[in-house]
C-alpha cells in the first residue's frame, strides 16, 4: 500500500502531516512511504531526513497522487481552492486523511463523493479516551493556546510575573481565560508559568477542579451541568438569560484585566460572541485581546479574522492559524495523531473499514459515491453552510 504525503497548498501552512519518525512507523508496518520534494522543509525536516527514514521522495504532485492508495495532508481540499483541484490526480478508491471540517465545505465533500474517493476528517475525530492518540484537533488546541499566551505576553505593555526591581516594585499582569478547554487549559497553564494571576470563565462547571489545579481562579455561573453540558461532556448553547447574566460576569472582570485570551467553542457552531464592543471599552487601555476562536468568527465582536487591530488603546488579536507559526512540534503531533489513526484503519497491510467501531464510523466522510457523514449530508440536503 503506498502512502503519499504532499507540500500542503495553503502558502500559510508550514506543518507537514507525517514526519520521518511516523514515516519510520508506518514503513515499519510494512506500508510504502513516499513525500513530496521539500514537503517537510518549512516544520525543519529535509528530504534526506525522509529517505533516511525509509520513504521516497517524488518530485512530481502528478506522480505522488496518481499511484497513491493513501494520501495524509493536514490542511486538506476546501471549498476556498479555488485555483487548484488537490483531487484532481487520485485514482477512484484512494483513502484521504487531513482536517476536513465537512460542514463548511460542502462542494468539496461532494467532490470527494464524485470522485468515490474514501476520505477521513482528522477533525471528526471523537474525543473518547480510545481515540485520544488520534486526537488531532486536542493536540492543535494545545499548541494554540501556548502560542495565544506568548502572544499576548508579547503585544501588552506590561511584564507578566510581579517585578521587585531598584526602580519599584510592579504587580503581574492579569490575565482572564474565556473558555477552559484544551486550548484555554494551555493558555492558562503558560500564562501562570510566565507569573501572571490567572483568572478563567466557562460555562462548565466541570472544568473548575482542571483551572485550579493550573492554580488560577475558577469563575462560574453556578448553573448546574445538566442546564449547560450535552450527553458528551461539551458546552451546549446557552439560553438567552444564562447569555446575559454571562455578558454581566466577564463584564465584571474586565476594567482589571491586562489580557483576556477567549477560546470559546460550541461544536458544529459558530464561535459565542462573549465580548461585545461596549464590553472591550471596559478593558485598560494597553491591554490586549487575543481571540482564538477567530477561525469559527470569534468571540469578540471586534475581532477580524487573520489580522491584529487596534480599538481605543486596546490590541486584539485573532489569529487563524497558530499551529502552523510552530510548525515543527505541531507537525510531530499531528504525525503522531495521523499515523494511529491510519493504522487504526490498516489490517495486514490492507485497509479494512469497521462500521461498527465509533472511530471509522464517525470520522468518515464519504465512501463509494456516498456522503456517510450524516449531519453534513442532512446540512447539504438543506443548503445549510456553517
Ligand atoms: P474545547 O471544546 O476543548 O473548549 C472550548 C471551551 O469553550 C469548552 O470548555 C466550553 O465549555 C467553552 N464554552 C462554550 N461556550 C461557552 C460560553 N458561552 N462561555 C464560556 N465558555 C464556553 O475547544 P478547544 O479545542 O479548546 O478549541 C477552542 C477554540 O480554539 C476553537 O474555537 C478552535 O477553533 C480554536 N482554535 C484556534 C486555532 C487558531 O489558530 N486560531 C487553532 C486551534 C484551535
Amino acid at each position: 500500500m503506498k502512502i503519499a504525503v504532499p507540500k500542503e497548498t495553503s502558502p500559510s501552512e508550514r506543518r507537514i502531516a507525517l514526519v520521518p519518525q511516523g514515516c519510520k512507523t508506518l514503513v515499519n508496518k510494512g506500508l510504502t512511504v513516499s513525500i513530496e520534494s521539500k514537503a517537510g522543509e518549512n516544520a525543519g525536516f529535509s528530504d534526506e531526513n525522509y529517505t533516511q527514514a525509509g520513504a521516497s521522495i517524488e518530485t512530481s504532485r502528478r506522480a505522488l497522487f496518481s499511484s497513491a492508495d493513501c494520501v495524509l495532508m493536514v490542511s486538506g481540499p476546501s471549498d476556498d481552492d479555488s485555483e487548484h483541484d488537490l483531487l484532481a490526480n487520485l485514482k477512484e478508491g484512494c483513502v484521504w486523511i487531513s482536517f476536513i471540517f465537512p460542514m463548511s465545505n460542502p462542494k468539496t465533500v461532494k467532490r470527494l463523493a464524485e470522485k468515490r474517493i474514501t476520505a477521513f476528517a482528522m477533525d471528526l475525530v471523537p474525543r473518547i479516551s480510545r481515540a485520544q492518540s488520534m486526537d488531532a484537533l486536542s493536540s492543535m488546541s494545545a499548541v494554540a493556546g501556548y502560542k495565544a499566551a506568548l502572544i499576548a505576553a508579547n503585544s501588552v505593555q506590561k511584564f507578566l510575573p510581579m517585578m521587585m526591581t531598584a526602580a519599584g516594585t510592579l504587580p503581574p499582569a492579569h490575565v482572564f481565560v474565556i473558555g477552559a478547554g484544551v486550548a484555554g487549559l494551555q493558555a492558562i497553564a503558560t500564562c501562570k508559568r510566565l507569573g501572571a494571576t490567572v483568572e478563567a470563565f466557562d460555562v462548565r462547571p466541570a472544568v473548575k477542579e482542571q483551572v485550579e489545579s493550573l492554580g488560577a481562579r475558577f469563575v462560574g455561573l453556578g448553573l448546574t451541568a445538566d442546564e449547560l453540558e450535552d450527553a458528551s461532556g461539551y458546552a451546549k448553547e446557552v439560553s438567552a438569560d444564562t447569555y446575559a447574566k454571562e455578558l454581566e460576569l466577564i463584564a465584571s472582570k474586565l476594567p482589571r484585566c491586562d489580557i483576556v485570551i477567549t477560546t470559546a467553542l460550541i461544536p458544529g457552531k459558530p464561535a459565542p460572541v462573549l465580548l461585545t464592543k461596549e464590553m472591550v471599552k471596559l478593558m485598560p487601555k494597553g491591554s490586549v485581546i487575543v481571540d482564538i476562536a477567530a477561525p469559527n468568527g470569534g468571540n469578540c465582536e471586534l475581532s477580524t479574522p487573520g489580522e491584529v487591530t487596534q480599538h481605543d488603546g486596546i490590541t486584539i488579536v485573532a489569529p487563524l492559524n497558530l499551529p502552523s507559526e510552530m510548525a515543527t512540534h505541531s507537525s510531530i503531533m499531528y504525525s503522531k495523531n495521523i499515523t494511529e489513526f491510519l493504522l487504526h484503519l490498516v489490517r495486514d497491510g490492507q485497509f479494512y473499514f469497521d462500521m461498527e467501531d465509533e472511530i471509522t464510523r464517525s470520522t468518515m466522510v464519504t465512501f463509494e459515491g456516498k456522503i456517510m457523514h450524516e449531519p453534513t449530508r442532512l446540512a447539504m440536503e438543506r443548503g445549510i453552510t456553517l
